[in-house]
């Protein structure tokens, strides 16, 4: 999983591309790297984030009005400066950024190996400009020679390649990993996402499988691969540029935050095309949702909802496990994928599998990306450009959705209601700020936390934990609350925190009773419950909510405390909450 970007300018190049790719650093932060063309390959590459490599090598500095750069997240290969792209052919003349895995890169590197070609990294990429090499050297121009290489390559790509003897175009494909192009009067450009390209043009065309583009500085030309020009749609997006950058505060994590009560609102604004979208399902007497990760857990809250208010049955599969369930899939199953970035592998293909037995439908953020192309219906959550690894804003947009399409479904005019009122009470959140950062604090240096919730409220106790972990490295556990009796009480200790949700509802006087019996074994407890709430008032760290804040849609609210909560220990033990190691935004390997 990597950011590619390719430009062509008037003027010089590296400026522009080095700002771009660092709009795709959430794609990977190993490693970065620049080519331009001059009467040679000019290339800088390093290991490490960007602002990093910068500093010691100075990325900018190099000359040509063409040029691709790379971020890299290491698939194949250390993270090394040698396994950094942009890899060159033996000769130098040809130099190529990839993102994707190449499946058979061992067998292809073997036979080049064997031809005469020397490679230096470990990586599946460097296959890609020695077949293009191999196929100049047999007479075939840039575009020609790129498309030969493609035909060879199994697994999936998108990629850019320049070479000295034609210096005036870049070649791209794609193949199951994103890329776009932006189309403006200074040049144009390619890249993985459309952030990317942002600052210099709105003009984007969405690239599909198998497509194969030539980027000139006054010309864009669409190929299928067989090298027949395609017409495409030029999309105006409607982000600007200062939508994806940090708006002033200190990481886009608490920026993104800090806009949910907005996004609620944008979310719910898609209410009447979810209500359309909803009369076109074709008859269904079964529900499965298919995600990964925090996408996972929204899934979850939606069995919760279906299973209790429309009575249909539901379960939720990881993507990452789908295979070994899809044999009961029919066609009276509606298959529900959801995801933020519309990319994840394993959810893009699971969907391609059960599209050819039910009917799908696909929750995403990204507009236009590859999950939007294979699924029958798409409901888009409207949340903008997220750059933070951790979702926190597409997670509460995904739910919106999920509530609307639920309430849609069952006509329930009081859940419409409900969520049309929550917006206000998001704001509050935000404002216990101060609160949550004292916690933070008192809690930074632990090294274990529970997060405990019972029935809607299940999922968020595991979405708490989840953040904690990936942004702090604490280790975190979410459980329903009834279910520690059963043997993770062993693991209650002094002083060990335990996040107790507990919100009023049917649910609360057991969940209520779990804590006290947590409580009574010597658990810190930092309880999230209503104001109202007396029995708690005993309890020194809580944060406290509107009464009007029911069990039903706790879900939506609860968690942007403990989103806040998560970040502010992250900021406590100085760890980048943008940035968590090991980890990246949009993962495109299975
Ligand atoms: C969320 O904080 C995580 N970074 C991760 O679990 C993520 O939700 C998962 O990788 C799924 O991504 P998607 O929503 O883009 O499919």
């Amino acid at each position: 999983m990597c950011g590619i970007v390719g430009c062509i300018l008037n003027k010089e190049v590296a400026p522009t591309i080095i700002e771009s790719i660092k709009k795709l650093e959430y794609r990977g932060y190993d490693s970065v790297g620049i080519a331009t063309l001059t009467d040679k390959v000019n290339i800088k590459k390093g290991s490490g984030k960007i602002k990093e490599v910068d500093e010691k090598i100075h990325l900018t500095q190099v000359d040509g009005n063409i040029g691709i750069a790379h971020v890299r997240w290491a698939t194949h290969g250390n993270p090394t400066k040698e396994n950094a792209h942009p890899h060159n052919s033996c000769d130098n003349k040809i130099s190529v950024v990839h993102n994707g895995i190449i499946e058979n890169y061992k067998e292809l590197r073997e036979q080049l190996e064997s031809e005469g070609h020397e490679f230096k990294s470990e990586t599946d990429t460097e296959v890609i400009p020695h077949l293009i090499e191999k196929y100049m050297n047999e007479g075939n121009n840039l575009l020609h020679a790129t498309q030969k290489t493609i035909e060879k390559l199994v697994g999936s790509y998108a990629l850019a390649a320049i070479c000295i003897d034609e210096p005036d175009k870049i070649i791209g494909a794609r193949k199951e990993s994103p890329l776009i192009v932006g189309v403006s009067p200074n040049g144009n450009f390619l890249a993985s996402d459309v952030p990317a390209i942002l600052n210099e043009t709105r003009e984007v065309i969405y690239l599909e499988d198998n497509e194969i583009i030539q980027l000139e500085k006054d010309k864009v030309t669409v190929m299928n691969n067989q090298l027949e020009p395609l017409e495409k749609e030029i999309v105006t997006i409607d982000w600007n540029p200062e939508m994806a950058e940090k708006g002033g505060y200190p990481h886009f994590m608490l920026k993104e935050i800090n806009e949910e009560p907005q996004v609620i609102k944008d979310t719910l604004s898609e209410s009447s095309k979810i209500k359309e979208i909803v009369s076109k399902f074709k008859n269904f007497n079964r529900i499965c949702f298919v995600a990964c990760g925090t996408s996972y857990h929204a899934s979850l809250i939606g069995e919760y909802l279906i299973e209790t208010q429309l009575h249909i049955p539901t379960e939720v599969i990881l993507a990452s496990e789908f295979e070994y369930f899809q044999n009961t899939l029919d066609d009276h199953t509606l298959v529900i994928f959801i995801t933020q970035s519309g990319e994840t592998a394993d959810t893009l293909k699971a969907l391609k599998t059960a599209k050819k037995i039910s009917e799908t439908l696909a929750i995403v953020n990204v507009v236009g990306s590859s999950i939007t192309r294979e699924a029958d219906h798409v409901i888009y959550t409207r949340a903008g450009p997220e750059i933070g690894v951790a979702a926190t804003k597409t997670y509460l947009s995904q739910l919106i959705c999920i509530y609307l399409l639920v309430a849609h479904l069952g006509e329930n005019d009081e859940l419409i209601d409900k969520l049309f009122k929550i917006a206000d009470l998001a704001e509050e959140s935000i404002q216990r700020e101060e609160n949550i950062k004292k916690i933070a604090k008192k809690y930074k240096k632990s090294k274990d936390f529970f997060y405990i919730g019972r029935g809607f409220n299940y999922p968020t106790a595991l979405e708490g934990a989840l953040k904690l972990k990936e942004i702090t490295y604490i280790h975190a556990e979410g459980y329903p609350a009834g279910e520690l009796k059963h043997g993770p009480l062993a693991l209650i200790d002094d002083g060990i925190p335990v996040v107790g949700i507990l919100p009023p509802g049917p649910s609360y006087p057991k969940t209520y009773n779990n804590l006290q019996e947590i409580r009574a074994r010597g658990a810190h407890m930092i309880i999230l419950g209503s104001e109202d709430d007396k029995q708690i008032d005993d309890v020194e760290d809580k944060l406290v909510f509107n009464s009007e804040i029911d069990e039903i849609i706790a879900p939506l609210i609860y968690i942007i405390d403990l989103q806040l909560l998560s970040y502010h220990i992250s900021v406590e033990k100085d760890i980048d909450p943008d940035k968590p190691k090991n980890l990246a935004k949009s993962v495109t390997v299975v």
